[in-house]
């Protein structure tokens, strides 16, 4: 089994890789790195890349099946290919790049936004876009911090020790994900649980079966929503769009679930790793905690250079459509492309001392949330979320801290989302 088909938890190696060891100078022609790997520390980039970073900023990677891709490593060349139309996000098209065995058997089956080119990504963005503007997020801001004090109530009531990732991280952006599109907080145990087997299910069999539940949840909810109206931003689709014809029930679907994985997955990682990073970290938390007595105004760079450090979401994937020159290299039609955004934003080109956790470096042109006409449509949300329910975390609880060692603490494999996959604490 190679690291890559690995679905186990991780946990962090007894000397967490806070630097890369040295290589003798690796060229773009090197033996093939194989991508992805797992993690030694969760917060950094696997030990294993070291290669790739050498060969900044593109070089070739071994993918699960064998097949060969580019990596994409610098942060200047990753913002010029993640802005050229000539690469394509069609993951239906037979030479789609996949990173593990379940991406290539469900890719097939077709994904809203994230699967396709445009005009159809462009026709199906702009249905949704009015509902993820500054404007339209900060008006949910009230509900997003009632949300969070709910939470940190019951744990309190509850008494310490808790396990953060149930009883904090997942449940706020699962609530205010569900708040949002109209979907019962209540279904929340199924689809967690669906949306956790379709990115990381136990079998290929498995994570099918957790896309055709998918599936069935929101057929029946559309449904039920077509008779019963709500107020959510799925009721807008369905009273709107797919009266009057401008999209299907199938491709409602398609939006109904990455928007609800997307949405909830995603932040939760953020907020799980998140708090892990900053307890490895004392000298910055008290800085935080200075910050919080404060009024918070250090609050968005904190968020900012955590998703920069943390780059959760670390592989994004192409096709190139037509040759591109970049780079002294050429890409050729066919060619699959991985976009390593744990490399890309720990390019020394674009920061200085890459490695470290300093919020003071003004880290916002990170590729955390990708670039290009794909870049994270959930970004203001996803902030909003992190700010209040990292700040309300740490105010509520002076004394947070973990309730087993760093090393126990098990952690998700590298082959989808970076995230822990328990995180106990006490305080
Ligand atoms: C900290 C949390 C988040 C991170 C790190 C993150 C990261 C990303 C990244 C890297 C992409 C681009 C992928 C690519 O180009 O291949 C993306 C796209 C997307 N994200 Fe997020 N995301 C987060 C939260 C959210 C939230 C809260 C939502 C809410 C609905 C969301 C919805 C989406 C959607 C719909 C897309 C596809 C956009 C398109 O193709 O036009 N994300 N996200």
């Amino acid at each position: 089994m190679t690291e890559s088909t690995k679905s186990g938890p991780t946990t962090l190696s007894a000397s967490p890789a806070t630097t890369f060891p040295a290589t003798d100078s690796p060229t773009v022609d090197a033996p093939a790195t194989t991508f992805p790997q797992d993690r030694a520390c969760p917060y950094h980039p696997p030990t294993g890349y070291a290669p790739l970073r050498e060969a900044r900023p593109l070089a070739r990677v071994t993918l699960f099946d064998g097949r060969p891709a580019w990596l994409v490593s610098g942060h200047a060349v990753a913002r010029e290919l993640l802005a050229d139309p000539r690469l394509s996000t069609d993951r239906e098209h037979a030479d789609f790049p996949s990173p593990n065995e379940r991406f290539a058997r469900i890719r097939k089956r077709g994904t809203a936004l994230l699967g396709v080119d445009d005009p159809r990504h462009n026709t199906q963005r702009r249905m949704l876009i009015p509902s993820f503007s500054v404007k339209r997020i900060a008006a949910l801001r009230p509900r997003v911090q009632e949300t969070v004090d709910r939470l940190l109530d019951a744990m309190e009531a509850q008494g310490p020790p808790a396990e953060l990732v149930n009883a904090f991280a997942l449940p706020v952006p699962s609530m205010v994900i569900c708040a949002l599109l109209g979907v019962p907080y209540a279904d929340h145990d199924h689809f967690e649980e669906s949306s956790r087997r379709l990115l990381r299910g136990p079998t290929v069999e498995d994570t099918q079966a957790a896309r055709d539940e998918l599936d069935d949840y929101f057929y029946a909810l559309i449904d039920r929503k077509r008779r019963e109206p709500g107020d959510g931003l799925l009721d807008e689709l369905i009273h709107r769009q797919l009266a009057e014809g401008k999209v299907d029930r199938k491709e409602l679907v398609g939006l109904a679930t990455i928007l609800l994985v997307a949405g909830h997955e995603t932040t939760a990682n953020m907020i799980s790793l998140g708090t892990f990073t900053l307890l490895q970290h004392p000298e910055r938390l008290a800085e935080l905690r200075a910050d919080l007595g404060a009024g918070r105004p250090l609050a968005p760079a904190v968020v900012e250079e955590l998703l920069r450090y943390l780059s959760i979401a670390d592989g994004l994937l192409r096709l190139v459509k037509e040759d591109i020159e970049i780079a002294g290299s050429t890409l050729r039609a066919g060619d699959g492309v991985v976009f390593s955004t744990s490399l890309i934003n720990r390019d020394d080109a674009a920061y200085a001392s890459p490695d470290e956790l300093d919020w003071h470096r003004g880290a916002s042109h990170h590729l955390a949330f990708g670039f290009g006409v794909h870049q994270c449509l959930g970004q203001n949300l996803a902030r909003m979320e992190l700010e209040i329910a990292l700040g309300s975390l740490f105010g509520r609880l002076p004394g947070l801290r973990l309730a087993a060692p760093a090393e126990e603490i098990p952690f998700k494999p590298g082959d989808t989302i970076q995230g822990m996959l328990e995180l106990p604490v006490s305080w």
